[in-house]
């Protein structure tokens, strides 16, 4: 989570630092204080001006400024910061990090980051540079420590014109290491894997046709990045979606009811938690041509078979878990809702009037309703999908404290 977080942005002298710029930006609309340290190099590509208006923050870029913002600067950064974030790292950087060499501003404040608190490098380079041993050799004895992360560099063109590894992430894709890091550092969630459904599956019907619904997998996605924002291992079985996928969830990619059952049942034994936002079809053709159909005939009839149903299989062989179901109804939702936490073995259900304008499929605010096993029913008012999957998760931690003290 984001919101509120102080994250010191350590900016070194390589060409992806334009991309820093666009991270410092969407860090602060998602509510984070934001502080940038340059270094000297850094500052020939790019004047700290930009980097103080961006960040809403003076910018510090050296250990001999006549009027710092604060006295033992170094000190103080590292003492505000929740989380060091060195993006772009040059391999210089990386290489000071690594053997504890203070001789400038940011790779002093870097050494001055307590073990309590987390340090995200994001390295970016030549891919030549990037493969060299030494770079590679420091970042390997940099994740020897507890409280260093490492983004991955991506492939690609660079601006060198070499193509390969070496290019700095999107920053969409930084900011959701960022908060994932902070996630798994803070969360409240480490510890847990948690299994969550989204979208909606698809029924062929012949090779290009299928019985599919109007599940956008908004609410599953959601309720996937917010976990991986408080920590949790995050697998992710999701059917044909536009939306996209958090970086650091683990991605299954399922298309019919058939094919969620299979990859649900088989992570179902090493998981704490399932979440099933997915609309899963309930019949699918009993048939799949193996051509297309052609229209031939004034009428075509289809027959449909009952498909597997996940959550129930789940309830059944459930040991540890906290399985959590989704009801999207259209009339009598508590009335299902209680009928399917018991026959579904659940421990609540999060319950929606898909007729409700600002809830259900395909729109980014949802109306709720958590009921539990014991019949108690928590209504929230119209919150956006994102509150409404914190809200899930915090009701699933509630569960799991009960389930703990009924043990003792
Ligand atoms: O019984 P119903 O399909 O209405 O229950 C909805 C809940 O059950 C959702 O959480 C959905 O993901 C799950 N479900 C399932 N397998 C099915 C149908 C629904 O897991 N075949």
């Amino acid at each position: 989570m984001l919101k509120n977080k102080k994250i010191l942005v350590g900016v070194s002298g390589g060409i992806a630092i334009y991309k820093a710029l666009d991270l410092i930006s969407r860090l602060r609309k998602q509510g984070a204080e934001v502080r940038v340290v340059m270094t000297e190099h850094a500052t020939k590509f790019i004047n700290p001006t930009l980097f103080r208006e961006i960040s809403c923050n003076p910018v510090a870029v050296t250990l001999w400024d006549e009027q710092p913002e604060f006295y033992a600067e170094h000190i103080k950064l590292a003492e505000w910061a929740d989380i060091l974030v060195v993006a772009p790292a040059t391999a210089n950087v990386v290489g000071k990090m690594a053997h504890g060499l203070a001789d400038d501003l940011l790779s002093s404040v870097a050494l001055a980051i307590p073990v309590t608190k987390p340090i995200l490098l994001c390295p970016a380079m030549n891919s030549n540079m990037y493969a060299n041993v030494a770079v590679q050799d420091n970042l390997d004895e940099l994740l020897v420590r507890e409280n260093y992360f490492v983004v991955e560099p991506a492939e690609g063109v660079l601006a060198c014109g070499t193509v390969g590894l070496g290019r700095l992430p999107e920053p969409q894709e930084l900011l959701e290491h960022i908060d994932a890091t902070l996630g798994e550092w803070y969360g409240d969630l480490v510890g847990r894997h948690i299994l969550v459904t989204a979208s909606g599956t698809r029924e062929a019907i012949d090779p290009v046709r299928y019985i599919g619904n109007k599940s956008s997998g908004k609410m599953g996605f959601a309720v996937a990045r917010a976990a991986l924002s408080r920590g949790a291992l995050v697998t992710l079985i999701a059917g044909p979606t536009k939306e996209v996928a958090p970086v650091e969830a683990n991605v299954i990619n399922v298309q019919s009811t058939q094919e969620m059952y299979d990859a649900c049942l088989e992570a179902y034994p090493k998981v704490d938690v399932v979440i099933k936002a997915a609309a899963v079809a309930d019949y699918a053709p009993a048939k799949v041509a193996k051509e297309k159909i052609k229209k031939n005939n004034e009428k075509l009839d289809l027959t449909l078979k009952k498909n597997p149903d996940i959550l129930k299989e789940l309830g059944r062989q459930k040991k540890k878990q906290i399985l959590v179901g989704f009801a999207a109804e259209t009339t009598k939702v508590l009335e299902y809702a209680k009928k399917k936490i018991k026959e579904k073995n659940l421990d609540f259900i999060v319950a929606n009037d898909v007729s409700q304008p600002g809830a259900g499929f395909d729109v980014n605010t949802n109306i709720v309703k958590l009921i539990d096993k014991a019949g108690k029913v928590e209504e929230l008012p119209q919150l956006t999908k994102d509150e409404v999957a914190h809200r899930i998760l915090d009701k699933v931690l509630k569960i799991e404290k009960q389930n703990v003290s009924r043990k003792k």
